[in-house]
């Protein structure tokens, strides 16, 4: 019985495909030609090759590339390496098609910028997408031309390790971000040698996995998929990016890699992507697991046949997918399809006409200067400075500073987790950068504590080994002496004010890495306490890839800055702006818990009929509040800034309008500063209940001292509308707030109607 609903289901997918084939105008009819000869050449060996990834430079796969039963390797890096696969497919099988390599290229090739949650938080596009224009112009000296990158996987859930490789929990930011980092990875033609192909991931609604534990179950709303977790993959889709990976996790009963409704409806039909969908690393046997399919055949059927066009590394397509077909079970136009959208992205890539990597480019193009320099100004523009009383900071360099903790001066923990081919040497420290900015006689250093891994034993980090004490220096902590907190309380006294680097080694973050707690790990709280006890001023620097609990901090240290991992600036950009050689700008892309168990804590949420209030019959806790200890949007500068006079240029308007609100925003303060100008909206009345708020726009505004500069925003009315219970868009006649805000908690009010 379920044979036979899956074979009609197959089917009609079948007659779907060649309809939507034909419906697709193909955008480029002489490359559709081309992909018609070569289909009619190929074995069914070879189209499912074609469909086909696996892992590594290896002996077995050389061979099967050159039968032609390879499509894709990953993690083949270098020019030499690639070079030498690629020659295998090209030279050496029967039809000489191009290999597509891939590789994770999250937040730099070689250049290692600050993780994606990190520079989310500088809303600064132009800047994201130049970051990933450099890792695409570095990946593609590799010979990488394809990078599973970028992740816009909206997340609510700090607990969740992923939650430092996406843009956060917005998804009008998230969009954004989707949106620039196309742009940068893809350039203006992914035929450019120093272009890749992007591949947008993890189709779809991995972030929401329940208890923020990696790879669990999703159920969530059709609203809210549509609403939160599809945007950020829609705007890449508009922005023509040239693949996606479907997640590993099931989406309300139907795992992601095998889901009809998301891979092929929503994708195919409504957003006319003709790009390829590869699956995670072995999502398709996964399928077994997940208890939707008895074997690999089966698996292997319900994954192509709901979309996914190339399997990642189990083998499940190549070794089953032939029978399918001979047996029809599965009919060769799904098989033909998929191959043609494979094609499709190698001709487009230029991969037939320029397969090689050009093997001087790794000479003159890793880690350039002018790499490290937008790497420093992207690592400049993330870090979020949340606390500063007394003007602790910006430091003057006349000041003796203790920097302290196990982050101080781990390399590889600067650079964060999925740091593509990064190397820890590259990575300057907190350490060495206020050695070398303040002179070494500034500068006591302890290393306190270690962070050890887990009891589990899981995320141990691998710390790199410290330099070598500089000789006359007052150094605290040598290679040879194990982390002691005496030696730090010993280097806090005879500090003016103490640095502290406390949070997370890169390796409890990231895929695998959940948390159930946000704690900092070991005896870090225990170092916190005993350099607070000396009464000096405590600047707390948190490294993470995730918000920390850090109830405790505000009335313990007077300064915080969330720092995130950085990359190989990261000790550049922390001291400059510590030093006040410019102004933090970075802003939270993601709401900061007080405590876990207020988790999931995101800036819009629903009103709901008992709004948060301080009485008990209201949503919310008996033990604390349920408002974040610092909301999305959240970010200090050295200067202040006002927010007056905002105007709603048409109180009333229609449908299909563009409404404009302006505001005039000055820096009172006595520093130039940049403030990330915020704009906000809120459907009052509504058939279905609304968030509280929705960013629906943003501008880095910077100014200086006393000066004033008007604000517009200009939005399409219809970008403001909803999902109704059936799941069509609409724009409710309604009064609507809007606020220009410094963060998601506050702001200047206005009011406009549809109508
Ligand atoms: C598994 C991860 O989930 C995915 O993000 C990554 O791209 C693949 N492995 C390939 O490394």
């Amino acid at each position: 019985m379920l044979l036979s609903r899956r074979l009609i289901a197959v089917l009609a997918l079948a007659c779907a495909c060649s309809a939507f084939a034909a419906a697709q105008q193909p955008s480029d009819p002489e490359t559709e030609r081309k992909i018609d000869a070569l289909l009619m050449q190929m074995t069914l060996e070879e189209k499912i090759g074609q469909l086909t990834q696996f892992a590594g430079k290896n002996p077995q796969n050389i061979e099967m590339i050159k039968q032609g039963k390879v499509g894709s390797l990953l993690g083949v890096l270098g020019a030499q390496d690639s070079n030498e696969v690629q020659r295998v497919a090209v030279e050496k099988s029967r039809l000489k098609i191009p290999l597509i390599l891939g590789y994770d290229v999250i937040h730099g090739y070689r250049t290692i910028f600050p993780v994606p949650l990190a520079s989310a938080g500088s809303f600064d596009m132009p800047l994201i997408e130049q970051a990933e224009r450099v890792a695409a112009k570095e990946s593609t000296a590799a010979g990488v031309k394809w990078v599973f990158a970028p992740m816009v996987d909206i997340a609510r859930d700090p607990r969740w390790g992923r939650v430092v490789e996406g843009a956060g929990e917005d998804p009008y930011l998230g969009s954004m971000i989707a949106a620039a980092k196309v742009r940068g990875f893809q350039g203006k033609s992914i035929a450019d040698p120093e272009s890749v192909v992007a591949c947008v991931k993890h189709y779809v609604a991995y972030g929401a996995v329940e208890g923020g534990r990696d790879y669990n179950t999703v159920d969530i709303s059709e609203q809210l998929l549509r609403e939160v977790y599809l945007p950020p993959f829609h705007a890449a889709v508009d922005a023509g990016v040239g693949t996606l990976m479907s997640a590993f996790q099931d989406l309300n009963g139907v795992p992601a890699s095998a889901n009809h409704h998301t891979l092929t409806d929503i994708l195919r039909g409504e957003w006319k992507f003709d790009g390829f969908v590869v699956s995670d690393w072995g999502a398709t046997h996964e399928l077994i697991a997940h208890g939707v399919a008895t074997n690999d055949a089966q698996a292997a059927l319900e994954s192509l046949t709901a979309g996914v066009d190339m399997d990642m590394v189990d083998g499940a397509y190549i070794n089953n997918i032939p029978e399918l077909v001979n047996s029809n079970k599965l009919p060769i136009a799904v098989v033909d399809e998929a191959v043609r959208r494979v094609l499709r992205v190698k001709f487009k890539a230029g991969l037939f006409e320029h397969p090689y990597a050009d093997a001087d480019r790794e000479k003159t193009d890793f880690l350039t200067p002018e790499n490290r320099e937008v790497a420093r100004k992207l690592a400049f523009e993330s870090m979020v400075l949340l606390q500063n009383k007394n003007d602790v900071l910006p430091l003057s360099r006349k000041q003796t500073v203790a920097v302290i903790g196990p982050l101080a001066n781990d390399k590889s923990s600067q650079l964060g987790p999925w740091a593509g081919n990064g190397q820890a040497a590259d990575a300057v420290t907190p350490l060495d950068a206020f050695r070398q900015k303040m002179g070494s006689d500034h500068v006591l250093y302890a290393k306190g504590v270690d962070i050890p891994p887990f009891e589990n034993g899981l995320a141990a980090g691998v710390a790199a080994p410290a330099p070598p004490s500089a000789t006359g220096v007052k150094n605290f902590q040598t290679e040879n002496k194990p982390a002691s907190i005496p030696d730090a309380v010993e280097a806090a006294k005879k500090a003016d004010v103490v640095l502290l680097f406390v949070g997370e080694l890169a390796g409890m973050t990231g895929e695998a890495s959940s948390r159930s707690t946000l704690d900092f790990p070991g005896d870090q709280m225990k170092l916190i306490d005993a350099v607070v006890a000396t009464k000096k001023p405590v600047v707390l620097v948190i490294e993470s890839g995730r918000p920390l609990d850090i109830r405790w901090a505000a009335d313990k240290v007077s300064g915080i800055v969330q720092a995130w991992f950085l990359g190989v600036e990261a000790g550049n950009a922390i001291a400059h702006t510590l030093l006040g050689d410019a102004s933090p700008s970075g802003h939270l892309a993601i709401s900061w818990p007080r405590s876990v168990g207020e988790i999931p804590t995101y800036y819009n949420h629903k009103n709901t009929g008992r709004p948060s209030a301080p009485d008990r019959w209201h949503t919310g806790y008996l033990d604390q509040s349920a408002a974040p200890l610092y909301p999305f949007g959240y970010g200090l500068t050295y200067t202040k800034f006002s927010y007056s006079n905002l105007k709603v240029e048409s109180p009333k308007i229609s449908a299909n309008g563009t409404l404009r609100v302006t505001a005039d925003i000055q820096n009172t303060g006595k520093r130039e500063g940049t403030e990330v100008v915020q704009f906000y909206v809120h459907d009052r009345v509504a058939p279905t209940s609304r968030p509280v708020r929705e960013l629906k726009g943003f501008e880095r505004v910077t100014l200086a001292p006393g000066e004033q500069k008007t604000v517009e925003f200009s939005v399409k009315v219809n970008d403001l509308g909803s999902y109704d219970p059936e799941m069509h868009w609409i724009v409710p006649r309604s009064t609507y707030d809007v606020w220009v805000a410094p963060d998601s908690a506050s702001g200047i009010q206005g009011t406009f109607e549809v109508e």
